[in-house]
């Protein structure tokens, strides 16, 4: 028998044979959201439980086959899908979907890492919780891919990464050890922090099967505004006076390009965008403003704000919602530019992070390389300005074949926008990770003692290079 047939019959053992798939349509598994890249697995394997996880890296490991943990599958920079050889296991988490328990003393939620975000967020509000994390994905997107990549999403100023609200993991090692770190401790200094090292790990230092979580008490009351800026430096001299005016009451900041917008008008005709057809505004802003206050206080607040913001002309227009639904549909427009960019055709994703202060200055200079090096490509700009983060994408030029420019193209784009923000002393990578999309760019931008460190921490724990590999570093 064959080591492959071998092990197949091993995992069958561990999660039953309707667990383990091999035929039929597996793109849902094989081929990555954006469609950069399609792969074939040897096996789909999908455990329910922390020991079938750990039975199911064991049995991989001794045939020394490697294993992509895969969460919902959202993931923007192909680090969830396996590599074409047909000789990679997938193991889906998504059968681990039980939150496990709600501690309201202790404000945490353990969950196991399968947990779909937002089941996660609308079970806590049920008991009168906010769970934070937030972002468009978050339907499909899990705990344990939100964890493994570090992600951010739209409350980051105010609540921070999925790093700042995890308060400790469950993990199967690369050996099919498992380790509990769940006890929920908000202080404990007794050595490494072994919960960093995994957050943001990408899967390439062992499968997240639980995780506690923070939680926060609901706000009562929430106030958002879609507002018209005249230039990305007024966005920034608003976000500053929010912070002021706001201070630990500002949750989100988002800031989106006009042609960002087109497309969501362009692909979702039903969803309407305010205040787009004014010609002076080059780009919008989301924000948010949510805390205990009573509704009258904070209203007050947030409309001091606006008045101040249009006094020194950082906004020229502003729709504030009336209403949960109003914000809801405000966000909504925020959240569908990924899915209409994805719409528009293949591209060109950045997701950078630099000093807030010194965007406008990134942005110009980026954009005017950009333009005279690739004439009629389009600039999609939008992202969590709060954060300093931008998804600074490029798209091909109106008409043409995407899949060529991004072939012929890329990778000069990249070094473009990338060594730009090396001049600003900024990140290649502020939420979505690095996959195996930017891990060459990584082996260029990051400092050659990191890399260093980041090698020997991964030989260290997997010495037989089993965890998911060639994502984040070369192997
Ligand atoms: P997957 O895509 O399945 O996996 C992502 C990575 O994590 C892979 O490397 C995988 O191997 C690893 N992984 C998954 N599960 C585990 C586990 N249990 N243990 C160890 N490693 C694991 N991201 C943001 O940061 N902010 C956003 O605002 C945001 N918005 C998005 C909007 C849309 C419309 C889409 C499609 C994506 C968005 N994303 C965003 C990207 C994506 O949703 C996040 O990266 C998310 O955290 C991925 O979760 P997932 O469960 O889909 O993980
Ligand atoms: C977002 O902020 O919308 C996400 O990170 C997804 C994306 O950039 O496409
Ligand atoms: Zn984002």
């Amino acid at each position: 028998m064959s080591t492959h047939t071998e092990l197949l019959e091993q995992l069958r053992a561990a999660v039953g044979t309707a667990n383990v798939l091999t035929d039929g349509n597996l793109s849902a598994y094989e081929q990555d959201w954006r469609k950069r890249e399609r792969g074939k697995s040897l096996a789909v394997v999908r455990p329910a439980n922390t020991a079938a996880v750990a039975a199911v890296v064991r049995a991989c490991a001794a045939a020394g086959v490697s294993i992509v943990p895969q969460g919902g599958n959202t993931g923007m920079v192909v680090g969830s899908t396996p590599d074409a050889s047909g000789t990679q296991v997938v193991l889906s988490l998504q059968r681990m979907n039980q939150v496990r328990a709600l501690d309201a003393a202790n404000l945490t939620v353990t969950v196991d890492a399968g947990c779909v975000l937002q089941v996660i967020q609308e079970t806590c509000e049920k008991t009168g919780f906010l769970f934070p994390l937030s972002m468009a994905s978050e339907g499909s997107c899990t705990i344990g891919g939100n964890l493994g990549t570090n992600a951010g999403g739209t409350q980051v100023v105010r609540y921070g990464n999925a790093r700042e609200l995890c308060l400790g993991l469950e993990v199967v090692t690369p050996q099919g050890e498992i380790w509990d770190g769940l006890s929920g401790l908000r202080k404990d200094n007794t050595g490494y922090d072994l919960r960093h090292l995994m957050i943001g790990s990408e899967g390439t230092l062992g499968v997240i099967t639980g995780a506690i979580m923070k939680l926060y008490p609901l706000p009562a009351t929430q106030l958002t505004v879609f507002a018209a800026v005249p230039s990305l430096e007024a966005a920034v001299q608003l976000l500053g006076l929010a912070h002021q005016h706001l201070s630990a009451g500002l949750t989100g900041f988002e800031v989106m390009g006009k042609f960002a917008l087109s497309l969501v008008s362009k692909h979702f005709a039903q969803t309407r965008v305010p205040l787009q057809d004014r010609a002076d505004t080059p780009y919008y802003v989301v924000l948010e403003n949510s805390d205990q206050e009573s509704e009258a206080h904070a209203r007050e607040r947030f409309e001091r704000l606006l008045e101040v913001a249009m006094e020194r002309g950082c906004v020229l227009d502003a729709v504030v919602a009336e209403s949960i639904n109003q914000a809801r549909a405000l966000w909504h427009i925020r959240e569908s530019i990924p899915l209409a960019q994805a719409q528009e055709g293949l591209n060109i994703k950045h997701d950078i992070s630099i000093a807030v202060s010194r965007i406008p200055e990134f942005v110009l200079l980026t954009d005017a390389l950009l333009v005279q090096a690739f004439p009629g490509a389009r600039l999609v700009n939008y992202g969590h300005l709060g954060d300093g983060n931008l998804h600074y994408n490029v798209q091909a030029p109106a008409g043409a074949d995407a899949e060529a420019f991004l072939r012929d193209d890329e990778k000069s784009v990249n070094t473009i926008v990338y060594d730009m923000v090396d001049r600003f002393n900024g990140s290649i990578s502020a939420e979505h990770g690095v996959g195996s999309l930017k891990r060459e760019k990584l082996a260029q931008h990051k400092s050659p003692v990191a890399l260093g460190m980041m090698r020997a921490i991964k030989q260290a724990l997997d010495p037989q290079n089993t965890m998911n590999p060639g994502r984040v570093l070369q192997h």
